[in-house]
């Protein structure tokens, strides 16, 4: 993540406001803490993304355990980045105190520091030399801390362990045209079984599986100055996987439709060979309860590319205290409670979701719990972050937009790469 010229810096605003405080005991006026002292005690909310895993809820109860005057009460909003986005912008528009923590994917730093909607943090009452470099990046903007690194999130390719196994082949492909030979031996056993998927609906998803196969082919994005180089031959040939991949059928068709959960239930139906998502996904497709149907028949591998390792695209979120929330001293207390190692151990055991602590990556029994994740620090690592914008809604919604129309084929690859290096550089170019 880098950040780009031309944006503004926030500005901290210390102003005393006055508030109405209306109680039991009637009405009374009081000088509200000024911004960044996190001085208020009393319950707040935790506005997240719907809670596929499941378990942010005990976490919650355990804190109201002890915070009995302190509780907070989550607020689920949709499945969908772009959605809870939309959600948490409006909230702050109208500077309601709705939502006082706000788990902030970690494209939208910027966004949320430079329209003031967020809080600074104090930097020294977060453990950030044990995070890993590249999620504490993400919740920085203009060097300063504006959330707390929480669960960090890189793109994995599972694979049918089992069927790669019947078929012959000892490793998972590390090339595009591998896991097209790897699909073709597995389906002349399995003639029914779809290739591959990830997430190709028009959302963010999608800018992040767009973002992948550029960069996993050569290309670039953005350059390392900031700069839209997307209308390249390597970008072509990154958006080609997916547009021929649609046309041939190593992608099949109903892949168009697919968000996060919607592949991830096709890959542990039985229904793909070769599945790009998040790492909560080792955990539900790893279900005893009956809900996956390849338990003990799948692997984890880093995500192929044009003509060796791919790379994925840096995701996860962060949490925030949103400006306009009342009691911010609980809001600073509770997510310091979240995003503790040991919370986030007992939170990586429970749903598989990705620690930001480095030494989780290395626990032999955690690696025992999940082999997989020596290959999820390294491709964390070397995760390409998406643009740092502060227009990052018209950033995505363009990115969104040019990669749906070609792989639906209402454009060519080409005119979408042109269309989007034209779009990119009116929105952030130099
Ligand atoms: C995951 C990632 C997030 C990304 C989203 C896209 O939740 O953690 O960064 O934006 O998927 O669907």
């Amino acid at each position: 993540m880098r950040r780009r010229r031309g944006y503004a810096a926030p500005i901290a605003i210390a102003g005393a406001l006055v508030v109405v405080l209306a109680g039991c005991g009637g009405t009374k006026t009081a000088a509200p803490p000024a911004a960044g002292t996190f001085d208020g005690k009393g319950p707040i909310t935790f506005a997240l993304g719907k809670d596929t895993s499941g378990f942010v809820p005990s976490a919650v109860e355990a804190w109201n355990k002890d915070h009995p005057t302190e509780q907070a009460r989550i607020i689920e909003l949709p499945e969908s980045a772009d959605q809870q986005r939309q959600q948490m912008i409006q909230n702050a528009q109208t500077k309601s105190d709705a939502y006082s923590v706000l788990n902030l994917d970690v494209v939208w730093t910027a966004e949320f520091a430079a329209n003031q909607w967020v809080e600074q943090l104090p930097e020294d009452q977060f453990a950030l030399d044990k995070m890993l470099k590249g999620p504490v990046a993400t919740a920085k903007y203009f060097n300063k801390l504006y959330a707390s690194p929480y669960l960090t999130d890189a793109g994995l390719l599972y694979y049918r362990k089992d069927l790669l196994d019947a078929a012959g082949i000892s490793q998972p492909p590390t090339t595009w045209q591998e896991m097209q030979t790897d699909c073709t031996k597995v389906q002349q056993t399995n003639p029914k079984i779809g290739c591959y998927a990830g997430q190709f609906e028009k959302y963010e998803g999608l800018t992040c599986n767009f973002s992948e196969v550029i960069d996993s082919a050569g290309g670039q994005v953005i350059d390392d100055q900031g700069k839209p180089v997307v209308d390249s031959a390597a970008a072509k040939s990154g958006l080609d996987f997916l547009v021929n991949g649609l046309k041939n059928g190593l992608i099949p068709k109903e892949a168009i439709t697919y968000k996060e959960e919607e592949g991830r239930r096709a890959f542990q139906d039985g229904n793909l060979v070769f599945h790009r998502n998040w790492p909560y996904v080792y955990a539900k497709a790893g279900a005893t309860d009956g809900s996956s149907k390849i338990v003990g028949k799948f692997g984890v591998a880093a995500l192929p590319g044009l003509s060796g390792p791919g790379k994925a695209t840096l995701g996860g979120h962060n949490l925030a205290i949103s400006k306009f929330a009342k009691n911010k001293g609980s809001a600073l207390a509770f997510i310091k409670f979240m995003t503790t190692e040991a919370e986030e151990k007992a939170h990586l055991q429970k749903t598989s979701e990705a620690p930001v602590y480095k030494s989780l990556y290395a626990d032999p029994d955690l690696v025992k719990q999940f082999p997989y994740l020596p290959t999820l620090q390294a491709s964390v690592d070397a995760a390409v972050g998406r643009p740092q914008a502060v227009k990052y809604g018209e950033v995505t919604t363009a990115i969104q937009e040019e990669a749906y129309a070609a792989i639906t084929g209402t454009k060519t690859s080409d005119q979408a790469l042109k269309d989007l290096q034209a779009k990119l550089t009116t929105l952030i170019g130099k």
